[in-house]
């Protein structure tokens, strides 16, 4: 999850909006990518990619960028869903299996997670399926105002994430994998078999909730995590007025912009955080300090790579793969 733009009503706005920062998103992958390729010896085996995504719009995007990659250089092993964000377990399994369909890939394991990870005794459970941040699983300091509490869902549910507003099922094909309540592989089961069978690049583009859940239980199966590469967090907050020229009057509100953290919602108490680490900062603290080389590619970092009308107008004419054209749809 990258950024929020429910904020943003009008259609233009919002199209252009979530075309900038889906844009950002994808080159701060292929940026990953690059970076991991730099690695790449002549006739080695393919990197083997996990990827644990929130799945919301500019994750699906960064999953295609990656799909097109040659699968002999760059191979996704497994997809893990972090349902702790706005997207539903179900519809975000089904999104990523739609997905994976059209892109010929259904051999690529969906797990999902992050439901009952820490029982109130401090008991970590070895394999969970669901739904809950680690900090809202008990061992809570928490309040309903604090973490994703905080985060109202817009007017219309999570309907637009869930379904795409109905893209998903319009354009994509379907194929046999489903979600199947309670059948489900979890994220933890996919991460183990994944992370056991050999060194493994991790990227990590929701909260960290799946990844801190099977260190913690697996330190043993660190050593085959080659490197995590995290999108989250903000480290360099050079617009510390927002929106608002420096003589604005009080009514100016500083909204989403400039350098500064995404949480459009708590912005005016909390604007320097950033939603994948605020979804789930105790399960960041485990991966960051997991002793396991990170790469971190910041909110901020994504600036760097604006998209302009020329770019979109662009991007319109050149709907020439179903990728291209469900990306542009979306
Ligand atoms: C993928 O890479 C392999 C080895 O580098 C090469 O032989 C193959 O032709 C490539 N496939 C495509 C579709 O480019
Ligand atoms: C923690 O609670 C669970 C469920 O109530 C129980 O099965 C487990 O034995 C407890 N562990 C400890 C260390 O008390
Ligand atoms: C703020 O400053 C700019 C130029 O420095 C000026 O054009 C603008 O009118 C000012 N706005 C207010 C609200 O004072």
């Amino acid at each position: 999850h990258l950024s929020f733009y429910y904020k943003y009503s009008t259609l233009t706005n919002r199209m252009l909006l979530l075309g900038i920062r889906c844009w950002v998103l994808v080159s701060s992958i292929a940026v990953v990518v690059l970076i991991i390729i730099g690695g790449c010896a002549e006739g080695s085996r393919p990197h083997r990619i996990l990827v644990d995504t929130d799945v919301d719009t500019d994750d699906f995007f960064a999953l295609l960028y990656l799909l097109k990659f040659n699968a002999s250089q760059f191979q996704l092993e497994g997809i893990t869903i972090s349902a702790n964000a706005w997207t539903s377990a179900g519809h975000a399994v089904n999104h990523i299996y739609d997905l994976l369909y059209m892109m010929g890939r259904d051999d690529v394991a969906v797990g999902v997670g992050g439901e009952g990870g820490i029982l109130q005794n401090g008991t970590i459970l070895p394999n969970v399926g669901g739904y809950l941040p680690i900090v809202e699983q008990g061992m809570t300091t928490v309040g309903g105002c604090r973490y994703r509490g905080a985060i109202p869902v817009g007017l219309g549910g999570r309907l637009d994430i869930d379904a795409n507003y109905g893209i998903r099922k319009a354009f994509l094909p379907q194929g046999t994998r489903k979600y199947i309540p309670l059948q489900q592989p979890t994220a933890q089961q996919v991460l183990i078999e994944k992370i056991s069978a050999g060194p493994i690049t991790l990227l990590v583009i929701g909260a960290h909730t799946n990844i801190a859940i099977f260190l913690m239980n697996n330190p043993h199966l660190k050593k085959n995590v080659e490197h995590i590469y995290i999108m989250g967090g903000g480290v360099r907050s050079s617009n510390p007025t927002g929106c608002c020229p420096k003589n604005a009057s009080s009514t100016c509100v500083p909204m989403q912009c400039g350098d500064r953290g995404n949480m459009f919602t708590d912005y005016n108490t909390n604007p320097y955080a950033e939603f994948n680490i605020f979804g789930d900062p105790f399960a960041a603290y485990q991966v960051i300090h997991s002793g396991i080389p990170v790469t971190l590619v910041p909110l901020d970092a994504t600036n760097t790579i604006p998209i302009n009308e020329e770019f979109f107008d662009a991007f319109e004419k050149s709907q020439d793969t179903y990728e291209a054209h469900y990306i542009f749809k979306s």
